[in-house]
């Protein structure tokens, strides 16, 4: 990204990380002008600081679809890139299991069970946590919310875009998703910063912009049992069980109340499972949506063509716009699998015990199901990506993120409908492709 005509760079802009053009392979729409390395590592950190490596995933869709990837410190993993793939793995999950964990990471039996939260269970005891948590999502009871959001964003841009020139992300992006989890929650607005924080430094666990802790530097073994081998999941923890005790004292007609009295199956959510599946929502309900946004932006700036006719028509366009944004973020890279028995993908063998990682934003971009995946259309239609995932464990809270992004582009674009951007800081991470910082200009 360059900066504006008059040369305006912002001078709190982060790392350069510009996007290179490569002028024989765009068209005004395309996508990415730079689609990296062909033979980039994909297990390493590193490699996202310059955004997903497109060229790497094109190739392994092309030549090996089902590749197997040596990493270090692990076992290796067969990368799964085209998009029926993605779904046959993530429907079959008597083949393909994720009850042995879901990331990269491998954990012994004793991690896996302190760790666990609803995202690493095969049915029936997915079926049991997913059937209490689900009726306070689904599209008809989020739509419910949507005046709600709407007045928190108009709030924040009433503070924020007479500012003029501030980082996207530390000012709209970051406090959008999780005001609105807290609300959800019964959660006191006034603790969303602890929040953020503590989302930052458990997903964001490769970053040390976000934690001292990171991952793949640092000695973490004494911190094995917390989720994302983070110790900032003790506060989380800490938090969710007094959380608890008030709700169990005085109970309130909300999500948390749900979670602690009612009884599936005839038992009440446990401790740990109920302080782990309140670090998965302070997880996935916040950093995904947040880095969505971000990339929005960052896509329609790059687009003015696309953003014209947007803004010219919120109405009708924002629901396109978002799932075309979903699409070609795919801020959730993969998830994994493990197979639970021997079999085969494609025709190749995979071994019992074998880690198998779905990449959704490969399959995003899957020549065979996408026309000219590597343009930007808002009207592009239709638009199975897979960014949610897809089957039993298909994202939660995919009716309130598409929410969230929509309320946001049609307030954002009718209050600021022309801006300016700096260079996007990117986070270290193979996991979650995130923006930290965002440099902009209103006007
Ligand atoms: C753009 C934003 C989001 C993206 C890209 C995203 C992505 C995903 C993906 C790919 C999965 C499937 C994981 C798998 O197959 O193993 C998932 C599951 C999940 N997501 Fe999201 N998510 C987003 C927003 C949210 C929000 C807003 C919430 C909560 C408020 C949420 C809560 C969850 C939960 C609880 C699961 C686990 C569901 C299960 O195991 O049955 N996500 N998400």
């Amino acid at each position: 990204m360059n900066a504006s005509e008059d040369g305006w760079v912002p001078h709190w802009a982060g790392s350069q990380n510009v996007y290179l053009l490569a002028p024989n392979e765009m068209t005004a729409r395309t996508l990415h002008k730079d689609l990296g390395d062909p033979l980039a590592d994909i297990t390493s950190h590193d490699t996202y600081l310059r955004g997903f490596p497109h060229a790497a995933f094109r190739r392994m869709r092309e030549e090996d679809p089902v590749a197997w990837v040596e990493e270090q410190g692990g076992s290796g993993f067969w990368a799964i890139t085209r998009h029926a793939d993605v779904i046959e793995v993530s429907r079959d999950y008597k083949r393909f299991t994720a009850a042995r964990g879901i990331r990269i990471e491998e954990m012994d039996s004793e991690e896996l069970e302190a760790r666990r939260s609803m995202m690493e269970l095969d049915p029936p005891d997915h079926t049991r946590l997913r059937r209490l948590v689900q009726p306070g999502f689904t599209p008809r009871v989020v739509l419910t919310y949507e005046e709600a959001f709407r007045k928190l964003v108009r709030l924040v841009f009433d503070r924020v875009l007479p500012l003029g020139e501030f980082d996207f992300v530390t000012e709209i992006a970051r406090e959008l998703p999780i005001r609105m989890l807290c609300r959800l929650l019964g959660v006191p607005e006034t603790d969303a910063g602890d929040m953020v924080a503590w989302g930052d430094q458990m997903i964001s666990n490769a970053d040390p912009e976000y934690t001292p802790v990171i991952i793949d530097k640092v000695d973490t073994e004494e911190y094995r049992l917390l989720p994302f081998r983070s110790p900032a999941a003790l506060e989380v923890f800490r938090y969710a069980e007094d959380l608890a005790r008030e709700r169990r004292a005085h109970p309130r007609d909300d999500i948390i109340t749900t979670l602690l009295t009612a009884e599936p199956d005839g038992e009440p959510l446990t401790d740990l499972e109920f302080k782990n599946f309140f670090t998965l929502m302070m997880v996935a309900g916040n950093e995904t949506t947040r880095h969505t946004i971000s990339h929005g932006l960052i896509y329609l700036h790059d687009h003015p063509e696309q953003l014209a006719m947007l803004t010219h028509d919120l109405e009708a366009l924002s629901s396109g716009a978002t799932e075309e944004i979903l699409r070609a973020s795919g801020v959730t890279m993969h998830f994994r699998r493990t197979a639970a028995v021997d079999t085969e993908i494609r025709g190749v063998p995979i071994g019992r015990g074998d880690k198998v990682v779905m990449w959704y934003t490969s399959a995003n971009y899957d020549e065979d199901v996408f026309d000219e995946p590597f343009i930007f259309d808002i009207h592009r239609d239709p638009n199975p990506h897979v960014t949610f995932g897809t089957g039993r464990h298909v994202c939660l809270g995919a009716a309130l993120a598409r929410l969230e992004v929509r309320v946001f582009l049609e307030e954002f674009l009718s209050r600021a409908p022309s801006f300016e951007l700096g260079p996007p800081d990117r986070l270290r991470s193979n996991f979650i492709s995130g923006i930290k910082h965002l440099p902009i200009r209103i006007g």
